[in-house]
């Protein structure tokens, strides 16, 4: 029961990653859960799977104003696992606008979640962001999604060193490739079935522990790192990637 009578602020909540945090945070004794997400069929899935301590807010974490309205209490704890992926293309063919969009949701979101959340936050607090193993290598693939993820992790280092001092603890999960939707959106935008097995072997090839991660296993390492037992840790990036960073 880690996070008995805590207070969490989740994004990204209605699907793949976020709503195994949520899930897990639920089942260790959370008190309340914000679960934010654009997606409303989502997040009612999430919100059910919470047993009464998820509340679900349909939201878009690039929406300033969204923010400035909502009604987020006292938290402890700020997760935010809202993400796009964006076409799958090399930076130099990326359209403007998808890349204006990537950086919207992946690196504006977190920035405001972190404006409008820090200030309210009950000490001590702890910030878990979504970074990606694309945010610490590059990827030719994924060029635009990497640039933002990258910035992300740097977004989160500094903050961590803005809140060293004010018992805010800010830290960020790099994913390798983890079983959820957005992975299958990452396999589909490969072209036809043999060109997305091609890059599913591929990408599971990558990784030493040759396998995909699972949802649980990151948000094992989310929940230490929003734990008090993580006290100590605050700027990190940690890889759940099985060995691919190593
Ligand atoms: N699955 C992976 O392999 C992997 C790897 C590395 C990093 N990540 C990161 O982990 C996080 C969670 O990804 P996931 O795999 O669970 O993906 P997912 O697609 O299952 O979930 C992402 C969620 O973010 C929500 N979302 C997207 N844009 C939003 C917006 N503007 N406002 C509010 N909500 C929005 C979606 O509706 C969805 O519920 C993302 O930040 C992703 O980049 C995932």
């Amino acid at each position: 029961m880690r996070f008995a009578g805590k207070n969490a602020v989740i994004t990204g909540a209605a699907s793949g990653l976020g709503r195994e945090v949520a899930r897990r945070m639920a089942a260790e004794g959370a008190a309340h859960l914000l679960l934010l997400d654009r997606d409303a069929a989502g997040l009612a899935e999430t919100e059910a799977a919470c047993g009464g301590v998820g509340h679900a807010q349909v939201m878009n974490v690039a929406d300033a104003e969204a923010w400035d309205a909502l009604d987020a209490g006292t938290p402890d704890i700020l997760i935010c696992a809202a993400g796009i992926l964006g076409p799958a293309v090399p930076i130099w063919e990326c359209p403007p606008e998808a890349w204006d969009e990537i950086f919207a949701v992946n690196v504006r979101g977190t920035y405001l979640a972190a404006r409008k959340i820090v200030p309210l936050m009950r000490k001590p607090g702890a910030i878990v962001n979504f970074a990606s193993t694309a945010g610490i290598a590059g990827s030719a693939v994924l060029g635009p999604y990497s640039a933002s993820k990258g910035a992300v992790l740097m977004l989160t280092k500094s903050l961590a060193l803005g809140l060293a001092t004010q018992d805010v603890r800010v830290n960020c999960v790099c994913p390798g490739s983890i079983e959820t939707p957005m992975l299958t959106q990452t396999f589909a935008a490969a072209g036809d079935a043999a060109a997305q097995s091609a890059r599913a072997e591929a990408y599971r090839q990558r990784h030493p522990m040759q396998r995909f991660g699972r949802p649980e296993e990151v948000a094992e390492a989310v929940l230490y790192l929003a734990s008090d037992a993580a006290g100590f840790v605050t700027g990190v990036a940690l890889p759940v990637d099985g060995g691919r960073l190593a």
